[in-house]
């Protein structure tokens, strides 16, 4: 869906949501194309590229928060999709930083040994929860999903530090207000926009640009690893302004940032692994170098991850 199919349907123009956000065109899944279904592809593909057979993944978490079902998890149907014997499957709600935490809870499960291979993914169908008469957020959302494969090694690559928080006070920044046990839909509720994604977008903005920065900051601390050693950041793809802001206050060149917004839109916790598969088979990443992945989403909740390739 581009920019122009927007100014059709809305009151916007492809200069604003340009010049606003970074993005010129979104993937839209067509009906009937759940979740599971985009994320079945993308694990299968990370499967295929990691040569590791369903049977060998101990653990698979998938973030979204637009599972198939609000009950069971839609990694419970890929599971059941892909055949994964020996896994226990669990979705995680962190919006946004979806797949990084799916990545810090693989890495703790991985490091504890409770697990050796874990498949971690991220997908959405965003726009099953967007509001397209609302020109505040709809230009904004996309539909994919990305997945990676995590094994044991004792190798120096791998996962070197992550990092997680949140804010719940924040939450109604950025939430959908029907659908849940607080407000369920009932049979006379007016749909009156309240069951889609509703934001308040410039504050959420300046709060992501300081946590962003920040959960950078200590994951490179953390790890004893400067700006400068950073190949690739691959950050969540929101708006091209607040990876600008990060890049600033990183002192990473923006060259430095693999950029995708302009053709997939954010699309939550899918955008991290979009970002890092396109990278990867683009030849934007060699063998040894440090990966600085961080996100920022509803919640609040935001993270970063640290990974030497
Ligand atoms: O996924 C992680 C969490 N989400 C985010 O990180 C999103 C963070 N926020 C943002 O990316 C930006 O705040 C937005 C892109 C959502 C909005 O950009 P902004 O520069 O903060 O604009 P604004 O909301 O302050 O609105 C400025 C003006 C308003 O008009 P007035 O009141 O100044 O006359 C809006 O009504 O822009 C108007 N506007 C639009 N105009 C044309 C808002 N959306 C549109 C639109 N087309 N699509």
């Amino acid at each position: 869906m581009t920019n122009a199919d927007f100014e059709k349907i809305i009151d916007t123009s492809d200069e604003w949501i340009t010049t606003r956000t970074g993005i010129k065109e979104r993937r839209i899944a067509r009906n009937g194309l759940q979740t599971s279904d985009m994320a079945l592809e993308a694990c299968r593909r990370a499967l295929d590229m990691a040569v590791c057979p369903p049977e060998d993944i101990d653990v698979l978490i998938v973030g979204t928060v637009t599972p198939d079902y609000p009950l069971p998890s839609t990694a419970c149907v890929i599971q059941e999709k892909l055949a994964f014997p020996n896994a226990v499957a669990f979705d995680i709600a962190a919006a946004c930083a979806g797949f990084i935490s799916g990545l810090s809870i693989a890495r703790s499960m991985i490091e504890s040994g409770t697990a050796r291979k874990a498949l971690v993914c991220g997908a959405e169908k965003l726009s099953t929860i967007t509001d397209y008469s609302d020109r505040g957020t709809c230009v904004l959302f996309g539909d994919g999903a990305g997945a990676a494969v995590l094994e044991a090694s004792d190798d120096e690559v791998g996962v070197v530090e992550t990092y997680l928080r949140s804010d719940g006070s924040m939450r109604e920044w950025l939430w959908i207000e029907a659908g849940g046990s607080n407000q369920p839909i009932t049979p006379d509720f007016p749909f009156d926009g309240r069951d889609k994604i509703l934001m308040n977008g410039s504050d959420i903005f300046k709060v992501a640009v300081r946590e962003m920065t920040k959960a950078c900051v200590k994951v490179l601390d953390d790890a004893g690893v400067s700006a400068d050693d950073i190949a690739l950041v691959v950050p969540h793809q929101a708006n091209i302004r607040i990876i600008e802001g990060v890049a600033k206050r990183l002192q990473i060149g923006l060259d430095r940032f693999y950029l995708n917004i302009d053709r997939y839109g954010n699309t939550s916790a899918a955008s991290v692994p979009l970002a890092l598969d396109e990278a990867n088979r683009n030849g934007r990443i060699r063998s040894g170098d440090y990966i600085l992945m961080v996100a920022f989403g509803g919640g609040l909740i935001w993270g970063a991850a640290l990974v030497k390739w």
